[in-house]
């Protein structure tokens, strides 16, 4: 396949010149959901990032394959990394550090919880330094990264820094590489590619708008690194559907604003001068709940239809949000007839944690 543009294959090469360690096994595989889809009366697909070794799955892994990439080539020993106290991001670091025998710093939000159950038990066992340091938003957390970074620099390590959800320029690159593995799998698949701008209205109002032809990608948004990879791979490769990310949190201020900002960023670390606008970001608000972290009703009903039709787990904080969207848009009709592909970011961890599997009972 290739790029439309002449201006955008020296792009693609540059990305595919950065340093990459491999950390999971891909391409994670597309598929069709036959049950779901039975059940809901649409044609559904899956594009499997939850699938990995326990440490390694999910949507944060693609991410580190390019910054411990970049980490390693400077001569890094020390990997300082943050998120929530399930963070998925946070774990997918404490994993590959182990794997590379790297020092892994977890400096995440919140308390510590009496029992350290699922994402935070696998920090332990990979054998991360955990720090808790209280309720600080995600905007507050840049100078305890920067102080754990010269902590560890004082006592002659050589630290790298990973940004919340692993969401830098260079980290979301990972999806942009991820997006032409997707285009692959979709004509292997038979499904039409679609050129057009099959898009959510980002209306807020919790109803995935669908305008153009091929299928209808969704998948959840958060901290915006993978909804901006697959933005700058769409354009590198000028074709295939639109992503449409599902809010799960409200952590960015402006998501359509943040997210181009950093797709336009991610462009740039490959030489791509491609200024993304708000209006050319999808991003649905109205399937989050009140806030980040939050348990839905849709979510839980979502989960649950995924895994009596299809074995297929999701979880209540992520992919559960993503996955209610699907399935609102799948009874609503408005994909009139066309494949709804969604790509599962992983996340399933978080039900280890009875805050979160209590209320899948
Ligand atoms: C399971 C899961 N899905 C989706 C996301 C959102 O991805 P991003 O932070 O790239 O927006 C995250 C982020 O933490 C996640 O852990």
């Amino acid at each position: 396949m290739e790029p439309r543009h002449h201006g955008t294959a020296d792009a693609i090469a540059r990305l595919k010149a950065l340093p990459r360690i491999a950390l999971t096994p891909l391409p994670t595989p597309l598929h069709r959901l036959a049950r779901f889809s039975d059940s809901l009366g649409a044609d559904i697909w899956i594009k499997r990032d939850d699938m990995g070794s326990v440490g390694l799955a999910g949507n944060k892994v693609r991410k580190y394959e390019l910054l411990l990439g970049q980490a390693l080539t400077e001569g890094a020993d020390t990997l300082i990394t943050t998120g929530a106290v399930q963070s998925n991001s946070a774990r997918a670091g404490a994993a590959a550090a182990a794997q590379l025998g790297l020092r892994c710093v977890l400096v995440l939000t919140g308390e510590p919880p009496a029992e350290r159950r699922a994402n935070l038990l696998l920090d332990d066992l990979f054998g991360a330094e955990v720090r808790f340091v209280g309720r600080l938003g995600w905007s507050g957390l840049e100078p305890v990264l920067a102080a754990a970074a010269a902590e560890v620099a004082q006592a002659g390590g050589r630290p790298y820094v990973v940004p919340v959800g692993a969401s830098s320029p260079l980290g979301s690159l990972g999806f942009a590489l991820a997006y032409r593995e997707l285009l692959d799998q979709l004509r292997q698949a038979g499904l039409d590619l679609g050129d057009g701008d099959g898009m959510g209205d980002g209306s807020g109002a919790g109803s995935v708008a669908v305008t153009a032809q091929g299928p209808v990608l969704l998948h959840t948004t958060t901290s915006g690194g993978t909804h901006a990879g697959l933005v700058v791979g769409r354009a590198l490769w000028g074709q295939g559907p639109r992503p449409i990310g599902v809010d799960a949190g409200r952590v960015l201020t402006d998501p359509a604003r943040d997210l181009a900002q950093l797709a336009t960023e991610a462009a740039a670390v490959i030489g791509l001068d491609r200024h993304f606008s708000p209006e050319q970001i999808a991003v649905e608000l109205g399937y989050a709940g009140p806030a980040y972290g939050s348990v839905t009703e849709e979510g839980l009903s979502a989960i649950r239809l995924l895994a009596t039709t299809e074995g297929i787990v999701a979880d209540p904080v992520y992919s559960g949000k993503g996955l209610a969207a699907v399935v609102d848009l799948a009874r609503s009709g408005r994909h009139e007839g066309r494949p709804i592909v969604f790509w599962h970011t992983g996340g399933w961890h978080a039900n280890f944690d009875p805050h979160y599997g209590d209320a899948l009972r």
